[in-house]
């Protein structure tokens, strides 16, 4: 088991490039799967996530080869089935998305109950009355095994209670063959929504409205092979943003879309971060001191959940008081007993953290919690006074590449031990 090691209180300086956005690769990188011919995908990010995908993508049969160190090529002409058998105890929450695309391609898929991180129930009801609404049957095996299956799919409309990210491609993914129109109302509108539509469509997929809370599909017969090219990862980008402005550093977010950050760049410029756009570059600099801010956390355009717990360190950091509403997980503040072992102040109720800033944290022991969580207790460490070790860091490079090297290169004294 490795951890990280971080000495606080260097002032981030100098340029960072953003990857491939994690979760539209894990809904592209299975997409492919309803393509018999082969897809080539550019700027996968190198993050253990994507390598549980190119496993279960493996061992359903497909060919899945790194053309270079950001881009796979899945050649899926031999994929007959999705079943049971065909999965390792290794699990991720996006591993969901094998439903979608084995109903779309197979019309019956069967999967153990999808992973991930543990910030709530998580439950996938949208995803099943989507699929239901398009003709498809659901059976539960014990608490371990999901199946569903359809005689033929047939489009409908399908009304979703919450703006759900993974019910929302799921059902594209199962309607893009389905017979005539679906309709997916309250749909989510997150970038990674439109960038897996967008790929759709270059295969051939007749989608519109991405973006907006109404998708219409019209369902195809066939899809062909293509290539295509992941968005930036606006999460990855958020995290250094608020890692520059909790340094008070100066720092360069290279190769992402500044529009994706806006709901981020918003709250870091009300605090008294100055921002700069150029192109497809951000410059995120300090230039006095910054005044908490409250949050809630929404779906996209709002600021996003996977944000919340970088920018409750950045809130600590500061003089002043603070409150965080988490409006999208039941239970996202699981992170909030380490950071108090760092010195923070904040009291948690339901979904409510009121922070009290003192201006300061200092280096202690912590455990990551989980990916964004761990995302969050680097930004301590970079802050705190003295050293900091973070364990279980295993939840980090599920979702962040390089994410030392990228430090270290802005300055930061922070070190993997193994
Ligand atoms: C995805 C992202 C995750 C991000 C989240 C919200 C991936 C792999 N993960 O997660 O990083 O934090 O979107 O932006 O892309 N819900 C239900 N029933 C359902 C589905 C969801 O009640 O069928 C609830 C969930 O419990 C949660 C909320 O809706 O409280 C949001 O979930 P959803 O948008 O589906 O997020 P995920 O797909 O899990």
């Amino acid at each position: 088991m490795s951890n990280f090691l971080i000495e606080g209180g260097v002032k981030l300086r100098g340029k960072v490039n953003i990857g491939g956005f994690k979760n539209a690769a894990l809904a592209i990188i299975p997409s492919a799967i309803l393509c018999k011919e082969k897809c080539i995908i550019e700027n996968v990010p190198a993050i253990e996530d994507v390598n549980v995908f190119k496993e279960i993508l493996s061992n359903v049969g497909a060919k899945v080869v790194m053309l270079d160190e950001t881009t796979m090529e899945i050649d899926s002409s031999a994929v007959k089935e999705i079943s049971m058998s065909q999965f390792s105890p290794k699990n991720i929450r996006a591993s969901y998305y094998m439903w979608g695309v084995g109903l779309g391609r197979f019309k019956k898929v069967t999967t153990p109950f999808p992973g991930g991180c543990n910030i709530g129930a998580r439950k996938f009801d949208y995803h099943i009355k989507g699929f239901e609404a398009l003709g498809a049957k659901v059976e539960v095996f014990g608490d371990q095994t999901i199946s569903f299956s359809a005689e033929k799919l047939i489009g409908n409309r399908i009304y979703l209670d919450f703006a759900s990210v993974g019910a929302t491609i799921n059902i594209m993914l199962a309607a893009v063959y389905a017979e005539g129109r679906t309709t997916i109302e309250n749909a989510a509108k997150e970038p990674h929504i439109v960038d897996t539509a967008n790929f759709l469509n270059a295969m051939g997929a007749d989608i519109k409205g991405a973006g907006t809370d109404v998708i219409r599909i019209n369902g195809v017969s066939e899809l062909r092979g293509c290539t295509y090219s992941v968005i930036p990862d606006q999460i990855e980008a958020g995290t250094y943003m608020l890692a520059a402005a909790a340094t008070k550093g100066d720092i360069i977010i290279d190769g992402i879309i500044p529009k994706h950050l806006e709901p981020i760049t918003a709250k870091l410029e009300e605090m008294g971060m100055r921002i700069e756009e150029y192109g497809d570059s951000l410059r995120v600099f300090y230039e006095k001191e910054l005044e908490p801010v409250n949050i809630k956390t929404l779906p996209y355009p709002g600021f996003p959940t996977d944000l919340q717990q970088p920018m409750a360190v950045l809130l600590s950091s500061l003089n002043g008081d603070s409150i965080i509403e988490e409006s999208v997980f039941e239970s996202r503040f699981n992170y909030v007993d380490e950071l108090r072992k760092m010195g923070a102040d904040i009291d948690v109720n339901d979904r409510i953290a009121k922070i009290r800033g003192k201006g300061y944290l200092t280096g202690a022991s912590v455990n990551a919690a989980d990916l964004r969580a761990g995302a969050a207790l680097i930004i301590a460490g970079l802050v705190a006074k003295g050293v900091t070790e973070i364990n279980e860091i295993h939840h980090i490079d599920r979702g962040y590449e390089n994410i030392e090297n990228k430090f270290m290169n802005l300055g930061a004294r922070i070190k993997r031990v193994i």
